[in-house]
Formats: structure tokens, C-alpha cells, sequence
């Protein structure tokens, strides 16, 4: 297993081929075993590819470009639009797109009662083991895949076009075309206090 951890890397540049059905289903299904508070597996794959990808990325681009003119909600971090842009990149060369949607999810711009904040982070939470499953699942099958905070740039867009659920996460998947360095973790004392 930390063999497959320790390989995972994101992926950012990819060959254009494609992953097959059977491949893709099998990252998937990591996905769905993954644990959810009270079981409630709060998610939906959304499986993009072609013409659907094309579409997704069109919208992404355009929330980019709402966020430079000083609109959306992530208007007014111009240091990260850079990044936006590369990422979008990253997605083009990826032949497949998952994003996550919790089908009973709670628009970001809603009110919460502390208990709704809680079921909310909890499922949250699931939705990024189920995330975590399919970028080893996929390591361990020899494919890559990034994960996508920037799709957020264009959460109007992307929200509609979806047209289900709330949206939470984006992967892209592909075969690798390049052998990412680990970036360094945290100093481990850093990291761990033990109690005792
Ligand atoms: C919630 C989340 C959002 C991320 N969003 C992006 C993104 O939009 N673009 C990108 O290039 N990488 C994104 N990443 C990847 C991180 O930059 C990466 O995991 C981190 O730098 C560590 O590198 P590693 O995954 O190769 O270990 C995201 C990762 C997470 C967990």
C-alpha cells in the first residue's frame, strides 16, 4: 500500500491516449468504496470526456476570465489565475474528466446551522476519500491524475452546466507523460504530537 502512496503524484502532463471503459470503471468503483458518514456515499461521478470535456473546459476558461475582470467567487486573487490557466491546461491533455457532485450538497453561499455545517464537512470529507481511492487505484493501475481545486473559478458555470447536485471536486485521469519530483512534505515532528 505505501508503495502506492508513495507513487501517487499529480500528474500534470498527459499522453492523449485514452483509458479504456473496463480501466476506467475499475477506478470508479475504488471510488464508490470508499467510507461515508452513516453511509451515505453523498456522491455522483460524472464521468467527461470529448465533446463534453470541450464544453466544461469552454466554461472553466470563461470563469477565469470573469474572476481577471474582478467577477465570481474567487475574483480578487490574481497570483492564483496563473495557476487557473496552467490547470486548465493540464485538463486539455487529459482525456477524462470525473467531477464529484454531492447530489444533497448546499450551495457554498448558503447559511448553516452549526449541525448542517457539520453533515455538509462530513460529507465533504467522504468525497475526498472517494477522490483519494480513485488517484490510487489509478496509480497502482499505471495512469495519473490531478485534482482540481481551480474548476471553482468557474462555479456559476460549471454548477449549471452539470445541472445536478453541488459540485465539490474535479479529476482529471490520463496515462503520464511526464515523471513528476515529490514535492517535500512537512517536517514530521512538525506534523505529529503524540499525547500520552
Ligand atoms: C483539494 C486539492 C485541490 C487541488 N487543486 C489543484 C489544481 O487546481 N491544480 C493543480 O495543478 N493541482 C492541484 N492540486 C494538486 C496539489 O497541488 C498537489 O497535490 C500538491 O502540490 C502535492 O503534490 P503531489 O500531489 O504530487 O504529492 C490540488 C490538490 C488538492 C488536494
Amino acid at each position: 500500500m505505501y508503495n502506492v502512496i508513495f507513487k501517487r503524484r499529480s500528474v500534470r502532463f498527459f499522453k492523449s491516449d485514452d483509458i479504456s471503459k473496463v480501466d476506467m470503471r475499475e477506478i470508479l468503483r475504488a471510488g464508490m468504496w470508499a467510507p461515508s458518514a452513516k453511509n451515505r456515499q453523498p456522491w455522483k461521478f460524472i464521468v467527461v470526456k470529448g465533446e463534453s470535456k470541450k464544453e466544461a473546459l469552454a466554461l472553466m476558461e470563461k470563469g477565469i476570465e470573469r474572476a481577471e475582470k474582478g467577477e465570481g467567487v474567487l475574483a480578487g486573487s490574481p497570483e492564483l489565475y496563473v495557476n487557473a490557466r496552467f490547470t486548465l491546461k493540464c485538463m486539455e491533455q487529459a482525456p477524462i474528466l470525473v467531477f464529484i457532485v454531492n447530489p444533497d450538497g448546499r450551495p457554498l453561499t448558503d447559511t448553516w446551522t452549526t449541525a448542517e455545517k457539520i453533515h455538509e464537512l462530513s460529507d465533504v470529507q467522504a468525497i475526498g476519500a472517494a477522490a483519494e481511492n480513485m488517484a490510487l487505484q489509478a496509480t497502482s493501475m499505471g495512469y495519473g491524475s490531478l485534482w482540481i481545486g481551480n474548476i471553482f473559478f468557474a462555479y456559476d458555470e460549471l454548477h449549471e452546466w452539470l445541472g445536478e447536485g453541488e459540485m465539490v471536486l474535479a479529476m482529471s485521469f490520463g496515462i503520464p507523460n511526464h515523471h513528476p519530483v515529490p514535492l517535500a512534505r512537512k517536517d514530521e515532528d512538525e506534523i505529529i504530537e503524540i499525547r500520552d
